[in-house]
């Protein structure tokens, strides 16, 4: 007999597994999500190591684009009591993000948004920008080129964004180092699976 799906535990986060009863019980009443938020992606794993070597300042503004099932978001709220908004334009992600936050016993804000159409007033709130594999279709890399260029002109101080290495989000990462001083990192994690890919950091230097 094949044995239930069991809640992950990640780096102090709550993840149900997409199998999971609750998980499909969810997405027996609601839609499921489109656009690839079907699961959480490991490149938010790496964006949580990096921020446990680079803490941001505790109670913090964090802004987590194509934020999903929401691990991100939660790690940084349950880590360093951060308020989180998570960005996604694809609205049915957000009863997921919803469901694990719950499990999490924490509180995360939710915006359905596109890249693009985040206005440089809300930007100008938030200090720290992370996205999780958020740049997988070459249609994406001019928006989230434009999101980077308004948020660093309304002040967010750093943008951190985590992926596995496809051939846009690589195509992002040379635009930003050339025009923003946007530093590539390889990484890699070993748990909950070993998988390397590459981390893109832009600071705000002015
Ligand atoms: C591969 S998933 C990654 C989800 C999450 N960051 C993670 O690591 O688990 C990509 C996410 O980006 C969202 N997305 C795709 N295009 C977007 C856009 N133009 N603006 C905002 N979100 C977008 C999708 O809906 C999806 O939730």
């Amino acid at each position: 007999m094949k044995s239930a799906p069991v809640i992950q535990n990640v780096r102090g986060v709550k993840i149900y597994p997409p199998n999971h009863k609750r998980v499909q019980k969810l997405l027996a009443n609601e839609s499921a999500p489109e656009i690839h938020g079907d699961k959480v992606w490991y490149s938010s794993y790496f964006i949580m190591d990096y921020l446990e070597a680079n803490p941001p300042e505790p109670k913090t503004t964090i802004l987590d684009i194509g934020c999903g099932w929401g691990a991100l978001s939660i790690f940084c709220v349950k880590k360093y009591q951060a308020r989180v908004t998570g960005v996604d334009a694809d609205k049915h992600v957000f009863p997921l993000l919803q469901l694990h936050a719950k499990l999490n016993n924490v509180n995360v804000g939710s915006k359905v948004s596109r890249y693009e159409d985040l206005t440089p007033e809300f930007l100008a709130k938030q200090k720290l920008i992370v996205g999780g594999d958020i740049c997988f279709w070459d249609e994406l890399v001019d928006p989230l080129h434009a999101l980077i260029k308004n948020a660093l002109a309304a002040g967010v101080e750093r943008i951190v964004i985590a992926d596995p290495g496809r051939p846009p989000f690589l195509r992002l990462a040379r635009r930003c180092r050339r025009l923003h001083h946007g530093k590539l990192r390889q990484v890699k994690v070993t748990a909950p699976r070993k998988n390397d890919g590459y981390l893109l950091i832009i600071e705000n230097f002015d």
